[in-house]
């Protein structure tokens, strides 16, 4: 079962994969933000890709998600991962904790959202009731526990447009609206991977708390990196552990 891996911020690369080729690929829909990097990883194929570009120059409103999902698509995976940072806004979702989201709100205007367009002469409604597999979503919660990883079991992913952070005000109307995370790539990603058949999860990594959370202070990009760093060498383990 090969599995296709999309990296953000703080997961670049994937370190211990033995890597067999590079792919410059090009698809309908221009260019992926990065070679599709194949290789094994603990005797599984993967396909790693980052999504911000490998010396991460991509933003998040401009990645070209079509070209990505279509590019892993085109490559044979069988199943997606999501690898992405977020902000935390309900108490659990603390910075370094892991969260397996189950539901998202999206809040991100102006992106290349579907395959379907006009010219394409076919429209499509894709069911998105529940946006991410169970399937792939199961598999990377049982890779967790069997790592001794407490991920949290769900959530609504509010996904916003940035690049910038958001206002307090803002991350108030999400939690209202019931966003129990923040991020800015998990969307269109995980719609485009329901398009293309995909099975698509999320592995979110919590930062920070958002914007006027966790005692209102401004963020600190250094305290980000910190706890990004130590979340995603968690993220490494649990995919080291996936059965
Ligand atoms: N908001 C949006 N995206 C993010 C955040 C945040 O607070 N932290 C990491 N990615």
């Amino acid at each position: 079962m090969s599995v296709g891996i999309i990296g953000g911020t703080g997961l670049t690369a994937l370190d211990g994969l033995e890597i067999h080729h590079r792919e410059v690929v090009s698809t309908p829909f221009g260019e992926p933000s990065a070679p599709l990097i194949h290789g094994t990883f603990r005797g599984r194929e993967v396909t790693f890709l980052a999504r911000h570009g490998e010396g991460h120059s991509v933003p998040p409103h401009q990645v070209n998600y079509r070209a990505n999902i279509w590019a892993l698509r085109q490559a044979g995976v069988e199943r997606v991962i999501a690898v992405a940072a977020v902000g935390g806004i309900s108490d659990a979702y603390a910075p370094r904790r892991l969260a397996i989201p189950d539901q998202i709100i999206d809040y991100t205007h102006s992106r290349a959202s579907t395959f379907y367009e006009q010219e394409q002469g076919q429209v499509a409604h894709i069911d998105f009731t529940y946006p991410y597999d169970a399937g792939v979503r199961a598999w990377l919660l049982e890779a967790a526990r069997d790592a001794g990883i407490d991920a949290i079991d769900g959530g609504t992913y509010g996904a916003t447009q940035g690049p910038r952070l958001e206002t307090a005000a803002e991350i108030r109307r999400l939690a209202q609206d019931g966003c129990d995370l923040v991020g800015m790539t998990g969307m269109p990603e995980a719609a485009l991977a329901r398009e293309a058949e995909l099975p698509y999860a999320h592995c979110a990594v919590v930062a920070n708390w958002a914007a006027g959370l966790g005692g209102g202070e401004e963020l600190s990009m250094d305290e980000i990196r910190d706890h990004l760093a130590y979340g995603m060498e968690a993220v490494r383990t649990i995919i080291t552990r996936l059965p």
